[in-house]
This record gives structure tokens, sequence and C-alpha cells, in this order.
């Protein structure tokens, strides 16, 4: 009801339906009732000279029950939200009630979770049980966008997780972040800023063969002084993108585009941003406050052991394991084999 400035609407339903239970039961009682009968219990009505209608009262037993259910139906709109401008006498919400129940999962799981305190995103990515975890969360928070496998979807631009081609960053650090605070990317359309459509055509055939994909070479080497000037600010000199602005690499082959790495996609990056899906910009959102903190370096181990796990900065000490070997981060070759 949020989106209506007005209380109009709230009483506009609450009134509907406060007058049909009157309205039902009325029907009911006046239908229900036995009417005055003549000696052949038929109720003194008559068409077409010997047309007569039998007296028959709708059944006691079955207005009865109708008559309790709207009792029933009143009583419950007197304690529970359901009229639009009253929030009930109990003062029960949906919201409320999942907040309970949420924090009481938690609670009854926090036994749980306390066996993972303190361990390494490489350490939870190696134990089973903490990788149980992890594919569930998955599977209901995150695969309806990155798909049940991790690996993402082309056509609705979501970005492969399980390969060492990340956009903003494929470290413990760097993926935590992007879990926790959700990322938003921003290019804005670049058109106007390269001058004419010739331009636009002379950089797009250049990105083409930053993609390894065919293209028109005179075109493209006119294009590169403007790749290196206005897109470079962003994807690099080389193209190669740029973490800390969310920059994909644009010359790790088409594979590892998100939007269609032709000539017509990469004119409509360029013209309009990435805004340009009919107007949708996409995002990643945030997971900070759905998530507990356990809950969040599970995912975290999750995604990074799924193959595209790059090392941890080299200043950040590797924690040894109890048994004394040191935790391994996936070989880059399991990216492939997945
Ligand atoms: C509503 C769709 C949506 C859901 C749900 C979603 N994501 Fe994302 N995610 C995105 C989009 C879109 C991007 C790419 C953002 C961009 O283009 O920079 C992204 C990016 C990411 C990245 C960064 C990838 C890179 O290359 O740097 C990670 C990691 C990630 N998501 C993990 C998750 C996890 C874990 C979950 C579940 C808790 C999740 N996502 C749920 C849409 C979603
Ligand atoms: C302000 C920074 C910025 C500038 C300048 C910029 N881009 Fe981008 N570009 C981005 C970001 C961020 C994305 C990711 C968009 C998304 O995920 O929705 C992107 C995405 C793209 C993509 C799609 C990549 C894919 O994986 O599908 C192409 C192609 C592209 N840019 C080309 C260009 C070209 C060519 C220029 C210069 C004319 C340019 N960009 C200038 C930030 C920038």
């Amino acid at each position: 009801m949020s989106d209506f400035k007005s209380s109009f609407w709230a009483f506009f339903i609450g009134a509907i339906v406060l007058l049909g239970v009157i309205f039902n039961l009325w029907m009911l009682i006046a239908n229900g009732k036995v009417r005055a009968v003549s000696q052949d219990n038929t109720t003194g009505h008559i068409w077409d000279e010997d047309l007569r209608e039998f007296n028959n009262p709708l059944p006691r037993w079955w207005v009865g029950l109708f008559v309790f259910m709207c009792l029933f139906g009143l009583i419950y709109f007197a304690l529970y939200p359901g009229l639009g401008f009253y929030p009930g006498a109990l003062g029960w919400t949906s919201h409320k009630q999942f907040r309970e129940e949420m924090q009481q999962g938690n609670q009854e799981m926090a036994p749980v979770y306390a066996a993972f305190a303190g361990k390494t995103t490489e350490q939870l990515a190696q134990d089973p049980q903490a990788m149980k975890i992890g594919d569930s969360l998955f599977m209901n928070n995150c695969a309806q966008c990155h798909s049940s496998d991790a690996k993402g979807s082309a056509v609705g631009g979501f970005p492969d997780l399980t390969a060492k081609s990340w956009i903003w960053g494929g470290t413990p650090q760097a993926i935590h972040d992007t879990i926790v605070n959700g990322r938003t990317p921003v290019m804005p359309p670049q058109g106007t800023v390269l001058g004419t459509p010739d331009d636009v055509k002379n950089v797009a055939n250049y990105v083409l063969g930053l993609a390894g994909q065919p293209n028109d070479a005179v075109r493209a080497a006119q294009g590169e002084a403007k790749f290196k000037t206005v897109c470079a600010a962003c994807h690099g000199a080389d193209g190669k993108g740029n973490p800390l602005l969310g920059a994909p690499n644009l010359a790790k082959g088409a594979k590892w585009y998100m939007r269609q790495p032709t000539l017509d996609g990469i004119t409509a990056q360029i013209n309009g941003g990435n805004g340009n899906d009919h107007g949708i910009v996409r995002f990643m959102p945030a997971w900070g406050n759905k998530f507990t903190p356990a809950q969040i370096d599970i995912l975290t181990a999750y995604v990074w052991g799924k193959g595209g796990g790059v090392e941890p900065a080299a200043a950040t000490p590797v924690p040894v394991a109890a048994d004394g070997a040191s935790a391994a981060a996936p070989a880059v070759s399991d990216a492939a084999s997945q």
C-alpha cells in the first residue's frame, strides 16, 4: 500500500470487504426464513395459471454454517490486517513474523556456524559441510540470476562466477565486498563523447578486435586513438578493465562478454551505456543485511571455490590448518574442467 499517497484505497478496500460481509449476512437471513405458506406448503405465488412455488427455504444448518463463517471473518478482520485502513488488534505483520522466524532460525543454527568461525576463505572452500550450506544458500538466493551452476547467463548479462574473468575482482576480500555491499556498474553513454556515428563505428570495430572477433581492420585502426583517450579511462589503455570501477576486461575474448560482442551489441553499449538493455540497469544487490556474517563468509568461500578464486593479496598471511597442511587454492585448470 505504500505506493499510494492517499488513504482512499485503504478505505475503499475496507468498505468493499465489510459491505460484502454484511450483504452476505442479509442475503442468508432473508432467504433462510420460512415464509408464510398456504395449506399445501406452497408460497401462494402462482404463474401461468397453475405453476406454483413450493416453499423450500435454505436448510437451517447450511445457513447457520454460512453465518458462522461471516462472523469468523469479522472476528478475523478485528484481529488481523485485512481491511486496508485497520492493522488489526494483534499487530501481526508478515514482516514481523518473518523477522522473528529468521532470528529463531539463526539462533538454532548458531552452533553449526560456530564450527566455521575463524576459518579462512580457503579453508571454508575445502570444508564439505560449509560448502553444503553454501550450496543451499546459493541455490536459494543467487541461482535465479547467476544460474544453478554459477556460470551466469550471457543473455541476461549476469556474470559467470566460476572462472577467472572477474569484473570486480576474485580475491576473497573482493568477493566478500561484492556480496555485502552489492555492485552497481556505471558506464554512461559515450556516443557523443566519441564524436560522430563514424567514430562510434570505428571504436566498435576496435573493441571487436580486442574481443578477437572479425572486424573491419581499417576502421579498427582509426578507432584505436579514441579508445585510448575516452574508453581507457575505465577499461584501461589495453582494454583489460579495472576492477575498482567494475569496468570489464574487453580483451579476454568474446566468450566473457556479458552483452552481445557483435558490432550492433557493442555500438548499443557505446551509445546507450549500461542502461541500453531497454533502459534496465542491472546491478548486483547487496546482501549484508540479509545474511549473518558467518553465512556471508561461507557464500564467499563457495563462490571463490567454484574455480575462479584468485589468491588473496600476498600481504595477507596464509593461515595453516590444524593438521599442518596449508589450504590450497583451486588450480586454474579447475575452471576449465567445470
Ligand atoms: C537480481 C540478480 C542477482 C542476484 C539475485 C545475485 N546477483 Fe550477483 N550479480 C548480479 C549482476 C547483474 C552482477 C554484475 C554486476 C556488474 O555488471 O558489474 C553480479 C555480480 C556478482 C559478483 C561479481 C562478479 C565479478 O565478475 O566480479 C559476485 C561475486 C556475485 N554477483 C555473487 C552473488 C551471490 C553470492 C549472490 C547470492 C547471495 C548473488 N550474486 C545474487 C546479479 C545478481
Ligand atoms: C565511466 C567508465 C566507463 C567508460 C568511460 C567506458 N566504459 Fe564501457 N563499461 C563500463 C562499465 C562499468 C561496464 C559494465 C557495464 C555493466 O556491467 O552493465 C562497461 C561495459 C562495456 C562493454 C560491455 C562488456 C561486456 O562484458 O559485455 C563494452 C563493449 C564497453 N563497455 C565498451 C566501452 C567503450 C568502447 C568505451 C569508450 C567509448 C567505454 N566502454 C567507456 C565503464 C565504462
